[in-house]
């Protein structure tokens, strides 16, 4: 994600991670236990100093036995106390925490569910991966640990403090004065980490991104012979992120070194200075072992700040890259307001005769253009008009990247439209529910995706919306899936090792091409939708199946209103009209044999002739008659655009 990488003008790490809190909050009561629970068992550890030099002053200066005794048994007592309760600390936070990791992960997961197709697009799923796994587990670390500490070890630093000044004003100040350049050194550290600890974790879902197309197109990458390119890919890869790695390390390391070696001298000096003090008799014995004692308790809580910001710096980063995508707009079920009005209306004498103006599925003046072409970019479609009337099935035909796929995608709403508008019996699809839009529409794609999930529950998700249940069988009985595997032709699955309940997709059994595409079909028409979209549903069939499936689903196609994407004459038969779209646009708008008989483009789409032969078939065609392929579409029906540029004869 390149756009997100160098982010400049970063939001500060604090306030990133004050987004954290709503996750927090449900468990903020245990975790301010825990916090408590943590100062008090750190400060504990403060209290041994003063008892050293309660037993060096009394009852070692004066060979007092019992009194060491007593003072050994305080000690040991101070030790199991400190020691159960950070136990108890961790017992405390271990439950909640693996609960906000595992709510913030539904969360994301479930915001990806509702993000527009077009986000989809534009992010490299390795890239959401890692967001979901590693940074959430930064994140659990973050505030199980750092969080906590930051806070416990700055308390037990400042008590240590006072009781250092408290012991002796003079060597307190000496032992204190590497502060200041400590913390202006810390600062420093913190940007420069902050930096390439977010280019390690991008480096990271990189590689994730890799390491998953590499197991998917694992037949292409062995068919081709193509793993030393694919391993050279990683190797790079991972290269690079062992260099960003190392150059965590080698910060780490500086601010480390700092971090001991400050203040080590500073205990030193304090000893010379203190030691001289004793002699001198201005200090008593036991005053410099409690204070020195008391400055090396103080040497963890002030070592870990390093590593404590550094894991800070990386939640932070981590926060950042989890909000990235929960930032990103879902699909809104609010209508929207389109503001474009219809590029020209259609005449209603244009309309099939014997269906009301409104019913049917219409596209008006629809334009496309995908949101991440550039802005002048030329639009996949422009100005697309086609009236399919209730209970028609028309098909779509054209050359390939000519938009057939797109324009079948706006149908369901998975891309917007960026002008014009599509009506479902006058109804403005943008202005009805989604959950109701998916009732109406059921589709199918080119390419068939099983869920890993059992051979009927997968037909079965084309039956009713989601409201009532999990897995969206509802309102949908093992008769609807008889009926949708006949149509389908996908009885096939009854002859399964275990049925219908035969698990398949990426968990389960492998099925063939075909076979996937039966059963997307039988998706797409379980339910019995009152519009369907079909993306050339019938391409991996061979010629016997294909002729059975088109002999079920002539039947389906009666009952419902189909838009179908076909590139052979047999699916183009199933079609009461056909509409070629070339670059874009409607080119004309007729009968599979009017458009043969006028349509040059469309007789050349259908003969399955090689284009380059163009030269000696479809060329003279053309030539000959420029205007034709668009003059039928006008006649008597929707689809044509009144201004007569959309002439593509080629
Ligand atoms: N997600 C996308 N982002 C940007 N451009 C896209 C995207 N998907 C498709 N395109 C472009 O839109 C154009 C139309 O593609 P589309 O998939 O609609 O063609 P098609 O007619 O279905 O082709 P085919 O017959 O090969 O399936 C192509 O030029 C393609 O490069
Ligand atoms: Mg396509």
């Amino acid at each position: 994600m390149s756009e997100n990488r160098e982010a400049t003008g970063r939001p500060p790490a604090v306030r990133t991670l004050l987004r954290l809190w709503p996750y927090v909050r449900p468990v903020r009561l245990r975790m301010s236990v825990a916090a408590v629970i943590a100062i008090v068992a750190s400060c504990l550890g403060l209290v041994f100093p003063l008892v050293l030099k309660w037993m060096v002053d009394g009852p070692i200066a004066h060979r007092d036995t019992g009194g060491v005794w007593r003072g050994a048994l305080i000690l040991l007592l101070l030790g199991a106390a400190e020691a159960g309760l950070f136990g108890l600390r961790r017992w405390l936070v271990a439950r909640p925490l693996a609960g906000i990791e595992a709510a913030m992960r539904a969360d994301l997961y479930r915001h990806l569910q509702r993000l527009p197709v077009a986000f989809h697009d534009r992010w490299p799923s390795g890239q959401l991966l890692s967001r979901g796994t590693t940074d959430l587990m930064l994140l659990r670390q973050f505030l199980s640990f750092p969080l906590m500490f930051l806070l416990v070890n700055g308390v037990t630093i400042v008590t240590g403090c006072v009781i250092l000044l408290l012991q002796d004003w003079a060597l307190g100040l000496l032992l204190l004065a590497p502060a200041v350049p400590l913390v202006i050194l810390c600062s420093i550290f913190e940007s420069r980490y902050a930096l390439v600890a977010r280019r390690a974790q991008d480096q990271v879902g990189d590689l994730t991104t890799v390491v998953e197309e590499g197991v998917l197109g694992i037949r292409i990458v062995k068919g081709f012979g193509r793993h030393r390119s694919q391993t050279q890919a990683f190797r790079a890869l991972a290269a690079k992120l062992r260099g960003t790695e190392l150059e965590k390390g080698r910060l780490l390391a500086g601010i480390w070194s700092l971090i001991t070696t400050i203040p080590e001298l500073a205990i030193g000096a304090a000893l010379v200075f203190g030691t001289l003090r004793v002699a001198d008799g201005g200090l008593s014995a036991g005053t410099l072992v409690a204070f020195l004692s008391t400055a090396l308790a103080l040497r963890w809580p002030v070592e870990s700040i390093g590593f404590m910001l550094a894991m800070s710096q990386e939640a932070a980063t981590a926060a950042e890259r989890f909000f990235e995508p929960m930032d990103a707009r879902e699909e809104t079920d609010l209508p929207r307001e389109t503001g474009t009005e219809p590029a020209g209306a259609l005449p209603e004498a244009a309309l099939p005769a014997d269906s009301p103006a409104e019913a049917g599925l219409r596209f008006e003046g629809v334009s496309f253009r995908y949101p991440d072409a550039g802005p002048d970019a030329p639009a996949v479609l422009s100005r697309i008009d086609l009236h399919v009337a209730p209970g028609e099935t028309m098909a779509l035909v054209g050359a390939t990247g000519s938009g057939k796929t797109t324009l079948t995608a706006l149908v369901p709403r998975l891309h917007e439209a960026t002008s014009g508008r599509i009506t479902l019996d006058g109804e403005d699809i943008t202005r009805m529910p989604r959950a109701r839009l998916r009732e109406l529409v059921s589709v199918a794609f080119e390419e068939p995706t099983l869920f890993s999930a059992s051979a009927g529950e997968n037909v079965l998700m084309g039956a009713g919306g989601e409201a009532g249940g999990a897995d969206g069988a509802d309102g949908a009985d093992g008769g609807d899936l008889d009926r949708a595997l006949d149509i389908a032709q996908a009885g096939f699955v009854r002859e399964l090792p275990r049925s219908t309940d035969t698990q398949v997709g990426e968990q389960g059994l492998s099925l063939s091409g075909g076979q996937r595409q039966r059963l997307a079909l039988a998706r797409a028409v379980v339910g019995r939708p009152r519009f369907l979209v079909l993306d050339d549903p019938l391409s991996a069939l061979d010629v016997h199946t294909e002729a059975l499936v088109e002999a079920a689903l002539r039947r389906v196609l009666r009952e419902t209103t189909a838009l179908v994407v076909a590139h052979r004459p047999s699916t183009v038969l199933l079609a009461d009209r056909v509409a070629l779209i070339s670059h874009g646009r409607v080119a004309a708008v007729g009968t599979h044999q009017q458009l043969l008989r006028e349509s040059a483009e469309y007789a050349w789409l259908m003969s399955g002739e090689e284009r380059g032969g163009q030269a000696a078939t479809v060329e003279p065609l053309a030539a000959a008659q420029p205007g034709a392929t668009a003059e039928p579409a006008r006649a008597g029906v929707g689809g044509g655009r009144p201004d007569g540029e959309e002439e593509d004869a080629r």
